[in-house]
């Protein structure tokens, strides 16, 4: 059977959430968003809001196009108004009871023939198929921050994946004009695997007093031709999400290159947590970086 995916559900409109809502908008697909409360909801339609007027800002877009794309994203915090979708991507807190207690309300919730993709980062997608009736329609859809913008997405297909769901999902990420990879279900999958390793080999370093802040991001940088260095990434990513990371990395592999370094636990136990919340290795003014103190 090969399924048509023209109504999706996105569940959790935080960085990533409403990210994802922006990319199946933009390839014109209906688009229900879910949070958990009017605030959280509030936060998620300002991100899509704030993020397609640059665009805008920047002749990407027109203000009709704009306009057209938001109209295409309903927000709600009802979990029920996923029934007819035909397919859900999930993005919220990577915690497995959380993901665990979603699922099971989609699995009740949406009709038989929906699909429900995690964008876990590192969470065993074969452990929340599991929580369902339809763990052969349950896969992995990972995206990369900033959605709109990064091009890959990994499909993760599990053992009990229905033959050819993955192929589906690949070409559907082909329609959103990303490049799709398709990777086993191991923590961390291909990109988190080898990307948190240096990361927290970075905060290590910094630690260490090896070097500044800002010279490794510098050296990384500019030696390494990279968009950001480690620190601005792990502000983009997220603090919080890049400790659950490593945590879940260090977990299945008992590496040490996984176990979180301390300076990383202390800002997350300080809600320091990156440009979300204003202040993470680096301060940040309404989103943009300020100069490093
Ligand atoms: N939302 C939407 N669009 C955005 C955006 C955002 N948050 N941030 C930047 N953009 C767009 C801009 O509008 C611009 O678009 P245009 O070319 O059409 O005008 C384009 O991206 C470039 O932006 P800027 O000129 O403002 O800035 P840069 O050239 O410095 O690029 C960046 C910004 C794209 C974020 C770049 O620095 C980059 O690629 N950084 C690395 C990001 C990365 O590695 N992400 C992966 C993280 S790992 C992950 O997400 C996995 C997870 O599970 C942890």
């Amino acid at each position: 059977m090969t399924r048509t995916f023209e109504t999706v559900g996105v569940v959790g409109l935080g960085t990533m959430g409403a990210g994802i809502a922006e990319v199946f908008a933009r390839a014109e697909m209906s688009v229900i968003g879910v949070e958990a409360d009017e605030a959280a909801l509030e936060r998620g339609r300002r991100h899509l809001e704030t993020s397609t007027a640059r665009a805008v800002a920047r002749d990407r877009m027109s203000a009709e196009q704009q306009s057209a794309l938001l109209g295409r994203i309903t927000f709600t915090t009802s979990r029920e108004d996923l029934a007819d979708v035909d397919l859900v991507v999930e993005a919220i807190p990577e915690l497995m009871e959380y993901k665990r207690g979603l699922f099971s309300d989609l699995d009740r919730i949406c009709k038989p023939s929906a699909v429900l993709a995690t964008n876990t980062s590192s969470l065993s997608v074969t452990a929340i198929a599991a929580t369902t009736s339809r763990p052969a329609q349950v896969v992995g859809m990972h995206f990369f921050n900033p959605a709109p913008v990064m091009r890959l997405v990994e499909v993760i297909g599990t053992v009990v994946t229905e033959d050819g769901l993955a192929g589906e999902i690949a070409d559907l990420a082909r329609r959103l004009g990303k490049t799709p990879v398709t990777v086993g279900d191991r923590a961390g999958f291909v990109v988190n695997r080898l990307l948190l390793g240096y990361l927290n080999h970075a905060c290590g370093l910094l630690e260490s007093g090896l070097a500044s802040r800002d010279d490794i991001d510098a050296a990384m940088k500019l030696g390494l031709g990279l968009p950001m260095g480690p620190f601005t990434l792990l502000d983009l990513i997220g603090l919080d999400t890049s400790y659950e990371v490593c945590e879940v990395l260090f977990r299945e592999s008992r590496d040490p290159r996984h176990a979180p370094a301390p300076v990383l636990r202390e800002f997350v136990t300080a809600g320091l947590l990156g440009r979300k919340t204003g202040r993470g290795f680096y301060s940040y003014a309404e989103g943009a970086p300020t100069v490093p103190e």
